[in-house]
C-alpha cells in the first residue's frame, strides 16, 4: 500500500518534470512536521514529498490529506534501526531516480524519560533516533540532493546548558559521543531518571547543531541550517511523561501559549520550518542556528571543531559497527 502511494507521488513527479520539487522528510506525522506537510500539500502544488516514517494510523491518515494524493510517497523506516533506515534510503534512491532532492527535512525526534531505553542496534535511544538515524539518511542522500537544495535539521535552545527553556528541562555534560551512545553510562551522573532522560535528549540536540555545522563545510552547495522551534505546546514530544504532563503539554499549554514568554504556537514554529524548507536564502544561514527564522550563535560547545570532529568520527564508526555488511552505505574515510 505504502509502495503504491509511493510510486504514484514519483509517477506524478515525472509527469511534471523539473517544475516539480521535492522535499523529503522525516517526523511529518506528527506535530510541527505533520503542520509542514499539511501546508506544503495544501499551499505549494510544485512540491512533492517523499516522507519516511514507520507504519501507523498517522500515516494513514496523512494520504487522505488534500493535496497527497500523487504528491506524497510514504516509505516505511523506524529510525530506531538503523538496518530500517538504510532500506528507507534505498527506496528513497528508487523512487528519485533521477529527481534531485530540493530539501531534506530531519525533523523526527524523541524525548524519553522512563529509564534506559535502546535502539534495535543497542544504543541510547534518542542518540540514535535523533541524530544518528539522520546522520545515516544524510550520508545515503547527499549525492541525491540539488545543488543549491537545503538540509534543516531541527535542534532546540536546550542544546545549550545556559539557555532559558520555559519547560525547565535539565541539561546535558558534554560526553564523549561513543558514552553518548551507551543506553547505560549516557549522562549517568544524572541521578534522577527523567532529568537523565531529559539530558540525553538535550546532547542528542547538540549533535544535530554539530552535525549541521559540519556538514555546511562539507557541502559548500548545500544551504544546512540547525532549527529551532523552540517550546511548542500541542505536539507529542512529552508521549513518555506522566498523563497530567502530557495533558497539559498537548491540550492545555497551547492556549496560553500567546502569552507565555519562551511558548510558541504551533502555527507559528511549523511556518517557520516550512519557511526555511522552500524560502529562506538557505546559502547565506548555512552552518547557522535558525531561532525560528532569526540566526544566533547558539552555545559555544555547538562550534568546538575537535568535538564536532569527534561527532563525526563516532557517527561514521556506529554506522559501520551496526549496519549489514551488505548495506549499500560506506562510510568513505572508515571503508578500508
Ligand atoms: N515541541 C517542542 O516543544 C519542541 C521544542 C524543541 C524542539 N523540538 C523538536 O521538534 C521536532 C518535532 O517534534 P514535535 O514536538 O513535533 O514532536 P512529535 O509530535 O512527538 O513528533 C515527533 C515525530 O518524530 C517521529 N518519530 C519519533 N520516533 C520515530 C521513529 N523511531 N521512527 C520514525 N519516526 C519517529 C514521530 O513519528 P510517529 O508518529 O511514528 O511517532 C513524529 O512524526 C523534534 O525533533 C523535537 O525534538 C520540539
Amino acid at each position: 500500500m505504502a509502495r503504491d502511494n509511493a510510486m504514484s507521488a514519483v509517477a506524478a513527479a515525472e509527469r511534471f518534470g523539473a517544475a516539480r520539487k521535492c522535499l523529503v522528510m522525516t517526523g511529518g506525522t506528527s506535530g510541527i512536521g505533520r503542520r509542514v506537510l499539511e501546508r506544503l500539500l495544501r499551499e505549494r502544488a510544485n512540491w512533492i514529498v517523499i516522507l519516511i516514517a514507520r507504519p501507523s494510523p498517522r500515516v494513514d491518515a496523512l494520504k487522505a490529506l488534500p493535496g497527497a494524493d500523487g504528491r506524497l510517497a510514504v516509505v516505511d523506516a523506524d529510525l530506531a534501526s538503523l538496518n530500517s533506515v538504510d532500506r528507507a534510503c534505498d527506496e528513497v534512491v528508487g523512487l528519485l531516480g533521477s529527481h534531485p532532492i530540493d530539501a531534506l527535512a530531519l525533523n523526527a525526534g524523541i524525548q524519553t524519560v522512563t529509564g534506559d531505553l535502546a535502539s534495535a542496534d543497542g544504543l541510547e535511544l534518542a542518540f540514535a533516533v535523533n541524530f544518528l538515524a539522520h546522520f545515516l539518511i544524510v550520508e545515503r542522500l547527499k549525492g541525491h540532493l540539488r545543488p543549491g537544495g537545503r538540509i534543516v535539521s531541527t535542534s532546540s535552545e536546550v542544546h545549550d546548558p545556559e539557555a532559558f527553556c520555559l519547560m525547565g528541562i535539565g541539561r546535558a555534560t558534554w560526553q564523549d559521543p561513543l558514552v553518548l551512545a551507551d543506553p547505560t553510562h549516557a549522562q549517568s551522573h544524572v541521578a534522577s531518571v527523567v532529568d537523565r532522560g531529559e539530558a540525553r535528549y538535550c546532547a542528542s540536540k547538540l549533535l544535530n547543531l554539530m552535525h549541521a555545522r559540519h556538514l555546511a563545510l562539507e557541502l559548500p552547495n548545500i544551504g544546512v541550517m540547525a532549527f529551532n522551534p523552540s517550546v511548542v505546546p500541542g505536539t507529542d514530544i512529552g508521549r513518555d511523561r506522566n498523563w497530567l504532563q502530557r495533558l497539559g503539554f498537548k491540550y492545555l499549554l497551547p492556549l496560553f501559549a500567546p502569552i507565555v514568554p519562551g511558548a510558541r504556537l504551533l502555527a507559528r514554529s511549523s511556518g517557520d520550518l516550512l519557511w526555511l524548507l522552500t524560502e529562506a536564502d538557505a546559502q547565506s544561514l548555512s552552518g547557522q542556528y535558525v531561532d525560528g527564522r532569526a540566526p544566533q550563535p547558539g552555545s559555544s560547545e555547538s562550534s568546538d571543531p575537535a568535538k564536532i570532529a569527534r561527532a563525526i568520527e563516532v557517527a561514521h564508526v556506529l554506522l559501520r559497527r551496526c549496519l549489514d555488511p551488505s548495506s549499500t552505505f560506506l562510510a568513505p574515510h572508515l571503508s578500508h
